[in-house]
């Protein structure tokens, strides 16, 4: 079975081909650039950079594979969560695809997609915790199958990538800035005490990373010098130790955070003996060694996509509705793409029936 997926829910558009759960070829076109010169993500503009980059990009995947646009059996896109406007280039050209060469139509849940992406290179059982920790979400799933989410956690405000991004701004990093502070980090001393950990005083699974962000702008108040160095850096090997170890010790208290609202929630499940994390923060090199420890002691596993397929890409798209379409499980043209902040409808149909919540 030939599963096409699109991508379009924020900066990346990006399309792949999976071929009975292997990924055969992907293609995207990142708009990082165009977005750092404005220090974030400018929906207007990611639209019509979707616009511009969606056909091309069609024909670039389908020439370079030898393929004709009717041998695709499953036409998926990110339906949400995230900027509506990019959501709907995605989705509309998923549904005239779909009609254009007779394929099923899947949409797919994009912040399920990070976590299940993870077959794509490893073998896995359900159920799973899943932590997704991406620019827009931090979140923790009790994953009973994989048409059955339960979100046992939640940001309260900045997800985890957005505090890294934020902090990195105030320093004067491009964005994003998630990667640049994780190889400063790496390079330096952290200083266990410089920040907080936030929210962790209380017995529930929930994060909240302003706090750290405040903390942030006033240990660069104290600091002015920081500003300086990030501005002029080169490479992290070359930082000044003072702005490495400034990064390692922010670094740290995200990592210690995320840490321990998932071996709470570990806790909490006995039965759970595999992780999959995901979502753009899931490369972070502490973050990953410390998810393995956590779950070797358990005597698990901690499986997470390679760093490609952390962040966003439509291999994870392309995967999750093979994954639906083996099941029998479709859209119909009346689905409907969704903005971040709501949630996404249990609404496939699938062998004539609704399938079960
Ligand atoms: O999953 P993703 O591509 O976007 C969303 O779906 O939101 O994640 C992007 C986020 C950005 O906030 C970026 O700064 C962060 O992931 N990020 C990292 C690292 N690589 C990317 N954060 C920490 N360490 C990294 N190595
Ligand atoms: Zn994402």
């Amino acid at each position: 079975m030939l599963c096409l997926g699109i991508e379009t829910s924020c900066d990346e558009t990006a399309l792949a081909l999976v071929r009975d759960g292997n990924l055969l070829d992907s293609v995207l076109a990142s708009q990082a650039d165009i977005h750092a010169i404005f220090g974030g993500v400018v929906p207007e503009l990611a639209s019509r950079e979707h616009c511009r980059y969606i056909g091309p990009l069609f024909d670039e995947l389908v020439q370079r594979n030898g393929i004709m646009p009717m041998q695709i059996d499953v036409v998926s896109v990110a339906r949400g969560p995230g900027l509506l406007g990019s959501l709907l280039v995605g989705v509309a050209f998923a549904k005239a695809l779909s009609l254009g060469v007779n394929a099923r139509f899947l949409g797919i849940n994009h912040l399920h997609a990070h976590l299940l992406a993870t077959g794509l290179e490893q073998n896995f059982s359900l159920p799973a915790l899943g932590l997704l920790v991406s620019g827009g979400h931090t979140h923790l799933y009790y994953i009973q199958d994989i048409n059955n989410f339960i979100q046992i956690g939640k940001t309260l405000d900045d997800a985890a990538g957005e505090a890294f991004d934020k902090v990195g701004k105030m320093l004067g990093l491009p964005y994003p800035c998630g990667r640049i502070i994780d190889a400063l980090a790496v390079a330096g001393t952290a200083d266990p005490h410089l920040f907080p950990r936030p929210y962790l005083h209380n017995d529930n699974l929930d994060f909240s990373f302003s706090g750290l962000k405040t903390a942030a702008l006033s240990r660069l108040r104290d600091y002015p010098e920081l500003r300086k160095h990030a501005r002029s850096l080169k490479s992290a090997g070359e930082a000044p130790d003072i702005l490495k170890n400034f990064c390692a010790s922010f670094n740290l208290a995200v990592v210690d955070t995320v840490c321990a609202k998932t071996q709470r929630a570990l806790e909490a499940h006995p039965d759970i003996h595999t992780l999959l994390f995901a979502g753009g923060v899931a490369s972070n090199t502490m973050l990953r060694g410390r998810m393995t420890e956590l779950m070797r002691r358990r005597r698990g596993g901690a499986l997470s996509p390679s760093p490609a397929l952390c962040t966003d890409n439509a291999a994870m798209i392309a995967y999750t509705a093979w994954l639906f379409a083996e099941e029998n499980f479709y859209h119909t043209l009346r689905m409907e793409a969704i903005p971040r902040g709501k949630p996404v409808p249990d609404d496939m149909v699938g062998n004539g029936r609704r399938r079960a919540a």
